[in-house]
């Protein structure tokens, strides 16, 4: 059949990379793509407006597409899923009410609380006063959430009281983020460490898919501000994450989430995407995502044995039935670093040239996923903050990340950087708290 993904990043040409290899893929179209996607076997990329419905459900028409995979959370949100649903177009990928959990925080929470899902105690407000009350009352450290989508800069996890009530002012007082902040989250500060935890549904049946770790401060030791992501690994370690945990986070938050969102009419079909935060063994929800993770996709493609077009394909048809036994992953680890541009997340160049890329072997266990970069001419230069995630597999995870580095070693590129350190709470044995 004929596949459209919709995307452009690392995640997406991981998704391209895995689905071009899939016995259902005939021609895979991919908008935006980029040009190292274009690159793939059968691919082809295409300038649609993904805001446009119509136009989405026309050219799959004319294109006779058979599945759409839909990558970033944005189109969702914004019910591209429904649209295509009602065109009688197969899609993975939750409907606009369903991705709520991501959407709205304050959603999320209330589910969680409603069906007793086990997160951090928290309150809702759309004024400061009040806000700022409550913060005053439980103290810090305490965590302030924009409600809506915030490209990962709606979460101000604070240390102090000021800084709290500095937050909510800002968020309440203003146009925060396109609007997502005039309503937020306070939450309770969990003292834990994340794991990244992926499972699939096609809105009746829900399967484990598998753990990742993600790394989300800019610079080496876990320093300076938050990004998307900088690098990640999976499996998560096992001195956190372990098939007794993957249960309990199973019969514990997405079971009852599943649940929870049928008996609310709202059926999830797609990537839960647990952020889970582990205290004292027990996994407390942060936040759910609707899609897979970037970078973590990118580690976690490397490492599925299954033919991802027929795994989607079959939870956008809801027919997932015989997946339990089917589902094959790599006992190897899979590591991702992400090449970035400097002064990412803040304010950064773009154009910047990267040599080396094209002497670098293709290999089934390794692959640099494109995140941000265009062909000028035959030269690769830089299109964005993320810019390049180089991932490859190994045995263990030490050779996994000798693997990845001495990939990065072969690039050169000046203009941006990238954490040293992935894998480095396994790596030096931290123990668990
Ligand atoms: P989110 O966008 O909800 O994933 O939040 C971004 C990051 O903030 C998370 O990955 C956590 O590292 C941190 N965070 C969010 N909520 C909490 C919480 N309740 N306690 C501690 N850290 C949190
Ligand atoms: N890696 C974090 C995210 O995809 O949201």
């Amino acid at each position: 059949m004929n596949i459209l993904l919709i995307g452009a990043g690392g995640r997406e040409h991981a998704l391209t990379w895995k689905l071009s290899q899939s016995s259902l893929c005939e021609e895979l179209f991919v908008t935006p793509g980029s040009d190292a996607i274009g690159q793939e076997p059968k691919t082809s990329c295409v300038e649609l407006n993904v805001k446009n419905h119509t136009e989405i459900v026309e050219f799959c028409l004319d294109k006779d597409i058979g599945l759409v995979v839909v990558g970033p959370e944005i189109p969702l949100v914004d019910g591209l899923a429904d649209s295509l649903e009602a065109a009688e177009i197969p899609v993975f990928g939750p409907s606009k009410e369903a991705a709520q959990l991501e959407g709205s925080k304050g959603f999320m929470k209330d589910l969680c609380k409603k069906y007793d899902i086990p997160t951090a105690a928290y309150e809702r407000f759309t004024e400061i006063n009040p806000a700022l009350a409550y913060i005053e009352a439980q103290g810090a450290p305490i965590v302030v959430k924009a409600d809506g989508l915030a490209a990962g800069k709606g979460v101000i996890v604070a240390e102090t009281v000021e800084q709290a009530k500095q937050a909510v002012t800002d968020m309440l007082s203003g146009n925060a983020f396109d609007g997502a902040g005039s309503s937020v989250v306070i939450e309770e500060f969990l003292d834990g460490e994340e794991v990244s935890f992926f499972a699939i549904s096609d809105g009746e049946r829900i399967l484990p898919l598998t753990s990742a770790q993600d790394y989300k401060r800019a610079f080496d030791g876990d320093k300076g501000p938050n990004t998307g992501g900088m690098g990640a690994y999976s499996p998560a370690r096992a001195a956190i994450w372990s098939p007794e945990l993957e249960r309990i986070a199973m019969e514990r938050v997405i079971k009852p989430t599943a649940d929870a969102m049928s008996a609310e009419g709202m059926p999830f079909k797609g990537i839960y995407y647990a952020g889970l935060m582990i205290v004292h063994g027990k996994p407390h929800l942060i936040e759910y995502n609707v899609r897979f993770g970037d970078p973590e996709c990118q580690a976690i493609m490397m490492r599925l044995e299954s033919d991802l077009g027929e795994l989607l394909y079959d939870a956008a048809i809801q027919n997932l039935t015989g997946w339990k036994k089917k589902l094959s992953w790599s006992d190897d680890h899979a590591m991702c670093v992400v090449m970035a541009a400097n002064g990412y997340p803040e304010s950064y160049e773009k154009g910047t040239a990267i040599n080396g890329l094209d002497k670098i072997k293709e290999e089934a266990s390794s692959k640099v996923f494109h995140a941000g970069t265009k062909n000028e001419n035959g030269q690769w230069v830089s299109n964005g903050g993320r810019v390049l995630s180089v991932t490859a597999m190994g045995e263990t995870l030490e050779v996994s990340k000798t693997k990845t580095y001495d990939i990065i070693s072969c690039i050169q590129w000046p203009d941006g950087f990238y954490r040293k350190d992935i894998g480095w709470r396994t790596l030096s044995n931290v123990a668990n708290d």
